[in-house]
């Protein structure tokens, strides 16, 4: 059984206590410590097994540009997978450079691409009616295409983005097409993407995953005689959201994607192109914590435990049934002794952020910790029922930070003119 890396943390009511007292709740509190851990624990592991690596933070996972920032400072050569313009430019304002950014959109409007091609990231499109809607903009100097190689892997069916029902990427089939097209066009420097998933726990698909993109890389080669400058083996590594769950070996995992890209590249005599990862989940979830006051409790034909957060702060549970654990602050192996749904203030029925939890009694106005709360957590939020979004805080050590102000009923109309 893997306990959560911050159940101390939990132990420390009188921390939680400070913090509701001073920004309100719900919040969403991150650790310094363990954005820390987990991107340098990352770039440790891609170091001792590739000669050029680079590793694109999933803006999208959380777009704090305060944790950005921390993310540079740790790994300052880092960049940034974005999918909307907004993402580069928050990419760009927390330090990273253009040209350290991969843009992957789908379905792009001329406008999105002008903004990627305008700030010089590298443009990694979703098909080939893009290319088309690309060239009527202006070319990049180097292009990629997202792989959709027939198959995919994530945690929840709606998190699995390879495959035949998938909306993403270019199927194996049209990629020698793709690129063609791109070629006769004028560009002469490739990299190629493959993104398949998220929530990924099994350190076996991803040195299946790559073996696959190879196939592809030396089918191109052989048709269009193109030699790719990076391959991106996208995000998806999974964090544990149960006790009983396995973390990711990441020593594992990239060792064994080691392996056979060192061997494909090897055999041929061919020069390895630079290995791209786009990691969002395991660099930023399990440092998030939200916190929410209990609002009141009702037993009706099930019980309820009414929180002030609810699925507009929170969206995964309602999303995709989401599992977060939660705790009791300062207390997280209170006896368990009813099951309970724990919910928000949302006039949705599936406004639920657990359901048949097996929890400790709780009175109104406990504090409870909802864990894993780093990664498309604050960034999926909204302001359905007029909510204003949660506030964010950084978290060093016992001292804290304001990373974003609590949205105001006001600032929900300020652009309405009243
Ligand atoms: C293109 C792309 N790359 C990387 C990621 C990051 O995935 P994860 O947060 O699971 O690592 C995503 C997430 O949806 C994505 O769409």
């Amino acid at each position: 059984m893997a306990k959560h890396p911050l159940i101390d943390l939990i132990k420390n009511k009188s921390i939680f206590t400070s913090l509701a007292d001073q920004y309100g709740t719900p919040i969403y509190i991150y650790s310094k410590n363990r954005l820390i851990h987990n991107i340098k624990r990352l770039d440790n592991v891609l170091c001792n097994n590739f000669d050029t690596y680079h590793i694109c933070y999933t803006i999208k996972a959380n777009s704090n540009p305060h944790l950005i920032k921390i993310l540079k400072k740790a790994i300052p050569s880092i960049g940034a997978d974005c999918a909307s313009p907004g993402e580069i430019y928050v990419a760009k304002k927390s330090g990273i450079k253009g040209n350290q950014c991969i843009y992957t959109g789908n379905y792009e409007s001329p406008d999105d691409l002008k903004y990627a091609l305008d700030n010089g990231v590298h443009i990694n499109l979703d098909d080939i009616t893009s290319f088309n809607r690309m060239k009527k903009i202006g070319l990049p100097k180097d292009i990629a295409f997202r792989l959709n190689p027939g198959f995919g892997k994530g945690a929840f069916s709606q998190i699995v983005t390879g495959g035949e029902n998938s909306k993403f990427g270019v199927p194996h089939y049209d990629i020698v097409k793709a690129y063609r097209l791109a070629k006769e066009s004028g560009i002469s420097k490739f990299g190629i993407q493959c993104m398949t998933g998220s929530g990924v726990l099994d350190p076996d698909y991803y040195p299946k995953l790559i073996k696959e993109i190879l196939k592809t890389v030396g089918m191109l080669k052989k048709e269009l005689d193109i030699h790719m400058d990076y391959i991106s083996l996208g995000g998806g590594y999974g964090i544990p959201y149960h006790d009983d769950e396995t973390p990711l070996d990441f020593n594992k995992v990239f060792q064994n994607v080691a392996k056979n890209y060192h061997a494909y590249f090897d055999k041929r005599n061919e020069q390895k192109p630079a290995l791209w990862i786009e990691p969002g989940k395991s660099v930023v979830g399990d440092t998030g914590i939200l916190l929410t006051r209990v609002t009141g409790e009702k037993d009706s034909y099930k019980s309820y435990i009414g929180v002030d957060a609810g699925m507009e702060t929170l969206m995964r549970p309602a999303l995709y049934g989401a599992y977060h654990r939660i705790y009791k602050v300062g207390d997280p192996y209170a006896p368990t002794n009813h099951k309970v749904d724990i919910t928000g203030r949302i006039c949705e029925n599936t406004d639920r952020i657990a359901t048949d939890r097996e929890f400790p009694d709780v009175t109104e106005g406990d504090l409870l910790a909802v864990m894993d709360t780093g990664a498309y957590s604050y960034s999926m939020s909204h302001q359905f029922c007029t909510r204003p979004r949660a506030a964010e805080v950084l978290l060093n050590g016992e001292d804290s930070t304001l990373i974003r102000k609590r949205e105001t009923i006001e600032d929900i109309f300020s652009g309405c003119d009243i």
